[in-house]
């Protein structure tokens, strides 16, 4: 667990620049092997003296370079499952292994740790800094996850480029449309080269242009940036895109 923890990610040398401009140059990567597994997970919680049980058997896994989404009727428990795989709440029952390492019995800071590194979350109300600018907003997260300084703004200009805001760099989320403000809250997300981005209905709050050009983006960081996605949405034409769709339902998938 600890050598997982303190594992490095390239960041600002000669090499990994090299490998930003040329996705080809990099090693492949095994999509045999689940990036996180999900197994007879539970969770619930105390409502009016009693338990709400939400997630009651959960089965997943994600595989690398893999496009996920979850539907479900409103109130499903889409969010609850997210915030699990994300390390941002704990099972009642039941396993999360992420990258082969059981994510479920990590204390609060090595979750902590593993999250700002591995992973990137997007929600559907952007969740930008306001006062910042788009450039800023991207380094938050460089600055977050402890990536060395001098890499910031190589990988700052490649992520803003990725979501075609070269443009706008220094616009603040104000004075961005709701389109732009979620592609800043993709660089943000991506910056620290995650493995796995989670994305809270991200289309939800655009019109289905921008949500088509979301979705876009996230086809292509996918294949470029070599990360898994998964996320949740209500929308069946962007279901389309998928390479699997979960359908929750009492609890539970009903397709997996
Ligand atoms: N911390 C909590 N305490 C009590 N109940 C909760 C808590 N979090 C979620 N719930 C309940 O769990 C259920 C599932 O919520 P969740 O937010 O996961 O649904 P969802 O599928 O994401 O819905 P939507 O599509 O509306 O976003 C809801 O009935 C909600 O009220
Ligand atoms: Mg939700």
């Amino acid at each position: 667990m600890r050598t997982w923890l303190r594992r490095q990610r390239p960041t600002a040398d000669l090499q990994a620049q090299r490998e930003e401009s040329n996705p080809s140059l990099l090693p492949p990567i095994d999509t045999s092997q689940p990036l996180l597994t999900v197994s007879g997970v539970e969770r619930s919680f105390p409502v009016g003296g009693q338990q709400l049980h939400v997630l009651r058997g959960i089965e997943l896994e994600l595989y690398p370079l893999q496009l996920v989404m979850l539907k479900g009727r409103s109130g499903s428990g889409k969010t609850t499952l997210l915030n699990l795989i994300g390390g941002l709440d704990q099972p009642n029952r039941g396993t999360i292994h992420f990258q082969g390492h059981p994510f479920h019995l990590c204390s609060d800071d090595q979750r902590t740790v593993i999250r700002r590194k591995e992973l990137g979350f997007i929600f559907q109300s952007f969740a930008l800094m306001p006062l910042l600018s788009a450039w800023e907003n991207v380094e938050l997260s460089l600055r977050m996850a402890d990536v060395p300084r001098p890499g910031w703004k190589a990988r700052v200009t490649h992520c803003l480029e990725l979501v075609g805001l070269s443009k706008r760099m220094h616009h603040r989320p104000f004075e961005l449309s709701g389109g732009e403000q979620q592609r800043v809250a993709i660089a943000k997300a991506i910056a620290h080269k995650p493995s796995l981005l989670l994305a809270d209905e991200p289309t939800a709050e655009l019109d289905s242009q921008m949500g088509a050009q979301v979705m876009g983006v996230f086809r292509e960081i996918i294949q470029t940036e070599r990360m898994t996605i998964c996320m949740t949405t209500h929308d069946p034409t962007i279901m389309e895109v998928a390479d699997r769709v979960y359908e929750m339902v009492d609890g539970k998938f009903i397709n997996s």
